[in-house]
C-alpha cells in the first residue's frame, strides 16, 4: 500500500518513551530548552502577524534575514553573502533538503555512531547508505580519523558531523576539525556540519566547519538559540552552486519558510542577552548533574563541553531500553542510549533543560534504580501506554 521508504523508515525511538510514560513523570528526555523565547522575539512574531506578514515569502527566505545571517558568517568566511544562507523550515528540513541535493541511490554516507537520529534515515530517504563511524568514549567521544580511513570507499560522498553534539555534549576541537577537513578533501566528501547548538556551550567555542573549506554545507537553527523549537525555523549556509541545490528542493518540499517567524526571529538576532543567560542556567545545572552523577556508583560520565545532554555509561546487568523502562515505571523519563546507535548501548542520555529540583528528584530515582540494579535486581517492565502529555523531544 505503501512506498518501501515508507514503510523502512521509523519513527524515532526518542519518542516511544513517551508514549509510554506515567502522568506526572519527571522528563529528563527534552530535547529543547525549558525557557520561553525573548520578548523582544515574540513581540516580533505578534506584530508581523498584525500588521500583515502572512503571506507566502521568497523560497530562500526573506533577504533581511539572509542578509544578517551571512553577516554573522563572515567573521568564519569573509566572502559570505546572502545567496550562500538558506533559511528553512527548522535544521530538521534544512538537513532532508540537503541529504536530498547531495545523495544519490547507493552513495555512501558517513554518519556519527552515537549521532542524532536523523541522519541515517535521511540518508535512506535519499537512497543512499548510512556507514556509521564511531564516537567512542574513551576519545571523549571524538572520531577516530584511522577508522574514518578505513570506512571510506568510492562511493563515499558526504560526511555527516555535529559538534556539539546531541547525545554526547562532546565539542570538537580545532585539531579535529582541521583534520576532517583534510580527510574530507583527500576523499573529495562533502561535509555536512550540523552546528544547531554553536551557542550552547561551556568551556570553549565550537569550531564551525564554515569558512574552514569549500565543502562544507552548515545546518543551523533557531529552535535551540532562541528557544523557538515550535516554530520550525532555521537555516543552510553552503557553497553557492550547492545552495541552489538544496532552494530548489526546499521549494518542493515547503515553498517558503514561515515569514512572521523570520521577521521575528530576525529581531531576535539584534541580541545575544538571552542565549547568554539560557546557557548561564544550563552551565549551573551541568555541574549539579556531574556533581550528582559522579556519586551514583556504576555510572561513569565524561562531561559535557556543549549542548544540554549528559551521556552517562551504566555497568548495570540490563539494556538502555531495560534501564530506560525501569526509570520509567519510577516516574522518570529518560532517553536509551542505544536510540541514537549501537554504540549507545549501555548508555542513557539525561538532558539537563528542565527545572533544578526536577533535575534533583530525577536524579535521585536514578540513584535508586541503580542501587537496586547493582543488587542485581530484575529491571521491571516499561508500563503500558499512557495519556499522551507534553510534546515529545528531539
Ligand atoms: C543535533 C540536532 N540537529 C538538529 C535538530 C533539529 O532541530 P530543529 O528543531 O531546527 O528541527 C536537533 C533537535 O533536537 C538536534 O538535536
Amino acid at each position: 500500500m505503501v512506498a518501501r521508504r515508507a514503510r523502512e523508515v521509523q519513527i524515532s525511538g526518542i519518542r516511544k518513551m513517551f508514549e509510554a510514560a506515567p502522568p506526572r513523570s519527571i522528563n529528563l528526555g527534552l530535547g529543547e530548552p525549558d525557557f520561553d523565547p525573548p520578548t523582544a522575539v515574540i513581540e516580533a512574531l505578534c506584530e508581523a502577524v498584525h500588521h500583515g506578514q502572512n503571506h507566502y515569502g521568497p523560497s530562500a527566505g526573506i533577504p533581511a534575514l539572509r542578509e544578517r545571517l551571512a553577516e554573522r558568517y563572515r567573521d568564519r568566511e569573509p566572502a559570505t553573502d546572502r545567496e550562500n544562507v538558506l533559511v528553512t523550515g527548522s535544521a530538521t528540513e534544512g538537513l532532508m533538503a540537503t541529504a536530498l541535493a547531495l545523495y544519490d541511490p547507493g552513495d555512501e554516507v558517513l554518519v556519527p555512531n552515537p549521532g542524532f537520529v536523523l541522519y541515517a534515515p535521511h540518508a535512506r530517504l535519499a537512497g543512499a547508505v548510512p556507514v556509521a563511524y564511531s564516537l567512542p568514549r574513551e576519545r571523549g567521544f571524538l572520531p577516530d580519523l584511522e577508522e574514518l580511513e578505513r570506512l571510506v570507499t568510492p562511493r563515499s560522498r558526504a560526511i555527516v558531523v555535529n559538534s556539539p553534539s546531541n547525545p554526547t555534549g562532546a565539542v570538537f576541537p580545532k585539531e579535529i576539525v582541521d583534520r576532517l577537513v583534510a580527510f574530507a578533501d583527500r576523499h573529495d566528501l562533502t561535509i555536512v556540519s550540523d552546528e544547531v547548538y554553536e551557542e550552547i556551550v561551556y568551556d570553549v567555542p565550537a569550531v564551525s566547519f564554515w569558512g574552514r573549506t569549500d565543502r562544507a554545507v552548515v545546518v543551523n537553527s533557531f529552535s535551540k538559540m532562541l528557544a523557538t523549537t515550535g516554530w520550525r525555523i532555521g537555516y543552510v549556509v553552503a557553497p553557492r552552486p550547492l545552495a541552489v541545490e538544496i532552494n530548489k528542493i526546499h521549494y518542493h518540499i515547503m515553498a517558503c519558510p514561515p515569514t512572521p517567524a523570520q521577521v521575528a526571529v530576525l529581531a531576535g538576532l539584534a541580541s545575544d542577552r538571552a542565549t547568554r543567560k539560557m546557557v548561564e542556567e544550563f552551565r549551573q545545572r551541568r555541574e549539579l548533574v556531574v556533581r550528582t552523577l559522579a556519586k551514583i556508583p556504576g555510572l561513569s560520565t565524561v562531561p559535557p563541553a556543549g549542548a544540554f545532554y549528559v551521556f552517562p555509561r551504566f555497568s548495570w546487568p540490563a539494556s538502555s531500553a531495560e534501564v530506560a523502562g525501569a526509570l520509567l515505571a519510577r516516574g522518570l523519563i529518560t532517553t536509551p542510549g542505544d536510540a541514537f546507535g549501537s554504540l549507545g548501548a549501555s548508555h542513557l542520555r539525561l538532558s539537563f533543560a528542565a527545572s533544578r529540583d526536577d533535575l534533583r528528584r530525577g536524579l535521585a530515582i536514578l540513584a535508586e534504580t541503580g542501587r537496586e540494579l547493582e543488587g542485581g535486581a530484575a529491571p521491571e517492565a516499561t508500563p503500558g501506554p499512557a495519556p499522551r502529555r507534553r510534546a515529545p523531544a528531539r
